[in-house]
């Protein structure tokens, strides 16, 4: 197995670096995972919103889709879900049909999708949040303060990842010094050729085999909290083991729903702990505005998760013939929601490419999605950003970023892989 590696033969479709005013609109293609490994799909996007904002793409490597790229139009994607449904797949790339993995509720529609959300939900309610905030707080002191100061680091590695595997392993309860699984389970899980994420290079055997050695460590965790009391600090396990519309889940269905919850906190947050961070980096006014005024944070964490948007797209099905923006939809059709586009759509938001910590509207931002599937963990992300500036900034000085930030190649998580970085104390 080795991380870093997968999806790079891929060839170049040539359209990273190029003009995107000169190549024929049809042509265009946003799904080209080189476009965000090299930052340069920011102009594809502009075109599309101002020429085609419900723009089909004929030939990609995932077949024919159409790109939803205002903030208007993908509003109402995400508000008509009997139209626009999420159980084929929720990424432009379609299942692999040996391993059809249902990645929990994100894959259901309708009153099934509800019925399991509402199960794991109350582990990130706000009263939740206030019994996990201290525990998250003490272990991102104590990764902060293991750092080596003055002396190049991996920020990715030592700060991004630790932190967001070790809120992972509170929220799930799962042994501390064991949570590095967690993220080698994520990684496994969106390893496959069809995620396109392009972490890690495994086999099929070897990928299935370490999905199956996750299914079998929470199991021994869901045997052991069944039938017990809620705990003052609930965690997902607690909560799917013991409630009427989960607790009967096959095996698989279980998995699933764990993938779903250590996948969609892990890259996630991760990617916007890192994203913060290269943005104050690129910004140093911004930073000078965060250190004169630590009250300006939360607004701050909205603005970086608009900033970052560290899923740029999710994907619909349609179920029925329909019009978007005077295109003809067909049933079963792709129609790919771009979140990294609506989030610099200059109808909602000003100069929409300057990070600003202190944007009137930055928490309008559309990273979390909108509608029935918004995102369950956008209360957790947020507080664990939050508590992670607080933090920093009561520690070091300088947190500075020293050589060119190494990004992941994919369409569907839009982060950085290495990001070299020197701190000095307060
Ligand atoms: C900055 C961090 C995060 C971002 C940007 C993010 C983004 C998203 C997005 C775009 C969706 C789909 C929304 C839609 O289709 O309308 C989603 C759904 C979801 N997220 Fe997050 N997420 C983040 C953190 C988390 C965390 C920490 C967790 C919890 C461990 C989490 C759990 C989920 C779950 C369970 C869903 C499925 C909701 C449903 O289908 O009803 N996310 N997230």
């Amino acid at each position: 197995m080795s991380a870093h590696s997968a999806a790079k033969s891929i060839p170049s479709k040539g359209q990273a670096g190029a003009d995107p005013y000169a190549i024929p609109l049809a042509k265009i293609d946003v799904s080209d995972s080189e476009l965000f490994e090299t930052d340069t799909h920011w102009g594809y996007f502009e075109r599309l919103r101002k020429e085609d904002p419900v723009h089909y793409c004929a030939e990609s490597d995932f077949g024919p889709f159409w790109s939803i790229t205002r903030y208007d139009d993908i509003v109402h994607v995400e508000k008509n879900p009997e139209i626009f449904s999420s159980a084929r797949s929720i990424s432009v790339v379609d299942p692999d049909p040996d391993f059809p993995l249902e990645a929990g509720f994100i894959t259901m529609d309708g009153p099934r999708h509800d019925a399991h959300r509402k199960v794991v939900q109350p582990v990130a309610s706000p009263r939740n949040l206030t019994f996990l905030e201290p525990l998250i707080r003490q272990r991102v002191g104590e990764i902060l303060d293991g750092l080596p100061v003055g002396e190049t680091f991996d920020w990715v590695d030592r700060v991004s990842i630790e932190l967001t595997t070790g809120m992972l392993a509170t929220l799930f309860d799962f042994p501390y010094e064991q949570r590095r699984k967690l993220t080698l389970w994520s990684e496994l899980a969106t390893s496959a050729p069809e995620h396109n994420v392009g972490t890690m290079d495994v086999s099929v055997e070897e990928r299935r085999a370490g999905l199956m050695e996750c299914l079998q460590e929470f199991t021994a965790l869901w045997k052991e909290r069944q039938d017990t009391p809620r705990p003052e600090r609930l965690d997902f396990v607690t909560a799917l083991a013991n409630a009427e519309a989960t607790r009967g889940l096959e095996p698989l269905e279980y998995l699933g729903t764990l993938i779903l919850l250590i996948v969609g906190g892990n890259d996630t947050t991760r990617n916007s702990i890192s994203g913060g961070l290269v943005a104050l980096n690129e910004n140093p006014a911004e930073f000078r505005k965060l250190r004169a005024n630590p009250g300006l944070i939360p607004n701050m964490v909205s603005e970086i998760i608009r900033w970052q948007t560290p899923l740029p797209h999710m994907r619909r099905t349609a179920t029925q013939d329909t019009e978007l923006a005077g295109k003809r939809i067909a049933k079963g059709d792709k129609v790919v929601m771009w979140y990294v586009s609506a989030n610099r759509d200059e109808a909602v938001f000003e100069r929409p490419n300057e990070f600003r910590i202190d944007r009137g509207n930055a928490k309008q931002h559309l990273a979390f999605g909108i509608g029935v599937h918004f995102c369950m963990g956008s209360r957790l992300a947020e507080m664990q950003l939050r508590v992670l500036w607080e933090e920093v900034l009561r520690r070091f000085s300088e947190v500075t970023v020293v050589g060119p930030p190494v990004r992941v190649r994919s369409n569907f998580v839009r982060g950085y892989t290495r990001l070299p970085v020197r701190v000095a104390r307060a």
